[in-house]
């Protein structure tokens, strides 16, 4: 197993590029099944993840290749009916393949997705959307077995919960639907965006996505095109908590600074100068941040969940004391116990995460448990008092590429060994 060894003290300076989405290119993936011919994916993120869902996409009959961040897949045809476990595991995103393969083969048997563990990640909401679209879905020991023996047929859908997953299985099922479904309260991610533009390349008739009403009229088929990954505006809030948490002034390029309408305000609240202009977003942070105001996780357009875990970090040495609130999943807060073993001053309660800013961090063995709280870990090492090693590198490689090569271009010293 991997581990990054990460030197403190560090200062970080010059421009990097940021990644394609990977949470753009999960769903494109798994809705290219559906459109027949040559797909291009361009700015597609080398990562664990993003290989697991070419890996379902092989199983399933299309062809996949990769130069550099170009896909190719080539899809004449589902020639499969299931997903083994093992495959659905690897991921969360993999459960968009049974919206899918519903609205491409008609039938699908199929077990529970995997992802990260950061709470109770139900897909009942998933279901209820794709049976209102007529199929028959039974659920029996972590199997599920999926018909839609005479097509799926468009419906208003309505959620209790802007659910990013259920909307893009939604999204993607009702594509190729007979006549229009309507999704009510839909989630607004830029990554929902994503999917609907490329979807709309394909063929699809999609409206309103961003929006919280989105409707899709259904279509006979899609065809294959070109479309090029979103930039993923984690790694960029990831990155700004790197350059946060250590005084630094960096430049990512390759980024939609409207998509971080949520994230900016909060490190300038916190001292940070921040300047985002033509796809360039200078950020300058202070020797010491300001304490955070309280960060609420929410559905886009707020502050999102994945950003939590490594803004948390950049708070463990603020001046002050900063109260974290993450409404979207109850067990976010992996990474709290590996930040105090670290030095850092956390108090959590249920969903409520207290910070109170200390002078230094200092290095120390920890261990990563989920993606995001990965990222934490590094950016703590960053700024810590002498060496961090931190092991789970796996987590990090589901969603960052190569983090650590990013960072020794920024002048880190990380190392994988
Ligand atoms: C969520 C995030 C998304 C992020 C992704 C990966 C939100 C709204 N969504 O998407 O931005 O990129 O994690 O970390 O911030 N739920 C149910 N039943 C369902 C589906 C969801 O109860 O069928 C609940 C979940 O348990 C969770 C909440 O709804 O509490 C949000 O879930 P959802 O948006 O679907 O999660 P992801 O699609 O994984």
């Amino acid at each position: 197993m991997s581990k990054l060894i990460v030197a403190g003290r560090q200062k970080l300076s010059g421009a990097t590029e940021i990644q394609g989405a990977k949470n753009s290119a999960l769903p494109i993936l798994a809705a290219s099944l559906l459109a027949k011919g040559e797909n291009v994916l361009y700015n597609c993120p080398v990562l664990s993840d993003v290989e697991a869902s070419c890996r379902v996409l092989r199983y399933l009959g299309c062809t996949v290749s990769r130069t550099a961040h170009t896909l190719v897949i080539k899809t004449d045809g589902v020639t499969r009916g299931e997903i083994p476990e093992e495959l659905m595991r690897k991921t969360r995103s993999s459960i968009l393949f049974l919206g899918a393969m519903l609205a491409a083969g008609g039938s699908v048997r199929l077990s529970l997705p995997g992802g990260c563990e950061i709470g109770r990640r139900p897909i009942d909401w998933h279901l209820k959307g794709l049976r209102e679209l007529g199929a028959l879905i039974t659920e029996r020991h972590g199997r599920l077995e999926c018909q839609a023996p005479y097509g799926l047929t468009g419906a208003r859908i309505s959620l209790s919960f802007p659910s990013v997953g259920a909307t893009e299985n939604i999204m993607i099922a009702a594509s190729k639907a007979n006549g229009t479904t309507t999704i009510i309260n839909a989630a607004r991610e830029p990554e929902i965006t994503d999917l609907a533009d490329y979807l709309n390349k394909c063929g699809a008739k999609i409206d309103g996505a961003g929006e919280g009403i989105v409707v899709i009229e259904g279509v006979k088929e899609l065809r294959a095109c070109s479309h090029t990954v979103i930039p993923d505006r984690i790694a960029a809030a990831t990155l700004m908590s790197c350059a946060a948490v250590t005084g630094s002034r960096i430049c990512i390029k390759n980024i939609i600074g409207s998509h971080l309408g949520a994230v900016i305000p909060v490190f300038e609240e916190a001292g940070c100068q921040i300047e985002c202009r033509d796809g360039e977003l200078c950020f300058a942070a202070p020797k010491r941040l300001k304490a955070f105001k309280t960060v609420r996780t929410m559905p886009y357009p707020g502050f999102p969940t994945d950003a939590q875990a490594p803004l948390l970090a950049a708070a463990c040495t603020a001046k002050g004391t900063a109260v974290f609130v993450e409404n979207i999943f109850e067990n976010r807060y992996r990474h709290v116990s590996e930040l105090a073993r670290m030095g850092a001053n956390i108090k959590t309660e249920g969903r409520v995460c207290v910070v109170e800013g200390v002078p230094a961090l200092y290095g120390a063995r920890v261990e990563a448990t989920d993606l995001r709280g990965a990222a934490a870990l590094v950016a703590a090492g960053l700024c810590a008092e002498s060496v961090t090693t931190i092991g789970g590198v796996q987590y990090l490689e589901r969603g960052y590429e190569s983090l650590e090569q990013t960072l020794c271009s920024l002048g880190a010293n990380v190392k994988k060994i």
